[in-house]
């Protein structure tokens, strides 16, 4: 591998990335880019981060032996979770053995549920939230619907993407919501979190850098969901003086309490009256921020490889604004090919990044259109149009 001359970055060679997905494999481009020596893991074999790293290894991460096996086999300098379903408590075993955790294991274990992060959140550190109740039966769900009144959200605590989440809308709806609820969660049956429903005039991204020479922010990134899945972004999002440094007191504070370096994304809900509401945060790079591939000098994962790698961050960039669309499988491909990319790619300032993944299921995100513009409008318009000239097919 290549020496690094620097000091900051001589220390990270080896970088054990655990989870391949869209944001696994262009964080493993970017730290190979710095010299470093990735391997990638997944639970399936030629998932997209392994097939442009330069080892890759198939285990069951929420398993913790072989969790620690690969660590022990590959000896990284960094331990990097791309993913929330992993073995957290492994992490942090292996974090007091010396072995450094990006960006904390605390962060990663108050992340992986709703309930750790969400108490952190509220409870200790007072950030404003939506108003929530715990419930692990029915007749809890019941009494905390009431409670918060309809409609409500309801989300198993772990899930991610908007798997096993439901707005329930009136007291008939309860029984379908909670089985839903017991279906979709990552861990089976179990806990869920009961919300009220929060009518916010948009929802953003701040992408919040914690790096050696202090905490950057990216312009914020607004986007849109459709049954908890993102699939469409754009940046930067318009918001008053006000509503930006409340972010950005929200943002300092929750990954300041996290600790560790790299980018954290953290989602707020702005609301029309001006208030802006913590919702969640990923201790990696977001979903939503892959719309900084085309608008910043360095995207989400460019920054985020120098944050953990320690190398001071000189400032953030935002070239253009920007907009991402999500291409989503229709249904299930066992082979599943692009058609028309030479048609998006005929409209002006438009890429494409297809992930690579070796199968589809409906609704699975299977690559993402970027589009640059003069505004964030126009470069969704045109991110849309372009996204619609793809066709997923067998
Ligand atoms: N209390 C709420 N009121 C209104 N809308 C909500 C509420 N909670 C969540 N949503 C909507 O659902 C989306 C997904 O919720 P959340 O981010 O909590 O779940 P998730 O499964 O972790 O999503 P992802 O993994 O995509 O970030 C939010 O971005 C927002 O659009
Ligand atoms: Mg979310």
């Amino acid at each position: 591998m290549l020496e690094i001359g620097t000091p900051y970055s001589a220390s990270a060679k080896r970088a054990l990335i655990l989870g391949s997905g869209e944001l696994g494999k262009e964080l493993t481009l970017e730290l190979s880019r710095l010299g470093v020596e990735v391997t990638a893991c997944d639970r399936y074999a030629n998932a997209p981060a392994m097939q442009v790293a330069h080892h890759s290894r198939v285990f069951d991460m929420l398993n913790p032996e072989q969790l620690r096996q690969a660590v022990l086999e590959t000896n990284p300098n960094l331990i990097i979770p791309e993913v929330e379903a992993i073995c957290t408590p492994e992490l942090l075993r292996l974090e007091q053995e010396g072995w450094t955790v990006v960006p904390t294991a605390r962060a990663t274990r108050l992340t992986m549920d709703r309930e750790g992060i969400r108490r952190l959140a509220a409870e200790e550190l007072s950030l404003p939230t939506a108003k929530y109740i715990f419930a692990d039966n029915f007749e809890e769900f019941t009494i905390a619907c009431r409670k918060l009144e309809f409609p409500c959200v309801v989300k198993p605590i772990m899930s991610s993407s908007g798997k096993g989440q439901s707005v329930v809308r009136t007291e008939a709806g309860i029984q379908d919501a909670w089985n839903y609820a017991q279906e979709g969660g990552r861990a089976g049956a179990g806990r869920v979190i009961v919300e009220e429903f929060v009518p916010f005039e948009s929802e953003i991204t701040l992408l919040t850098v914690r790096a050696i020479n202090g905490t950057h922010f990216c312009a914020p990134i607004g986007h849109r969901q459709v049954n908890g899945d993102y699939v469409e972004s754009w940046q930067p999002h318009s918001m008053t003086e006000n509503q930006i440094k409340e972010a950005q007191i929200i943002s300092a504070r929750i990954t300041e309490s996290l600790g560790g370096f790299g980018l954290f994304g953290v989602e707020l809900f702005l609301l029309k009256d001006g208030r802006v509401l913590f919702s969640e945060v990923s201790p990696r790079p977001h979903d939503t921020g892959m719309v900084t591939l085309t608008t910043q000098a360095w995207s989400e994962f460019a920054l985020h490889a120098r944050a953990i790698l320690q190398i001071p961050i000189a400032q953030v960039t935002l070239l253009s604004a920007g907009a991402s669309v999500a291409l989503k499988s229709p249904q299930v491909f066992a082979h599943p090919k692009y058609r028309g990319i030479e048609n998006a790619l005929a409209l002006p300032n438009v890429d494409v990044r297809i992930f690579g993944k070796p199968n589809a299921t409906e609704g699975r995100r299977m690559g993402v259109v970027l589009a640059s513009a003069d505004t964030p409008t126009e470069a969704l318009k045109t991110a849309l149009n372009a996204a619609n000239k793809i066709k997923i097919v067998e």
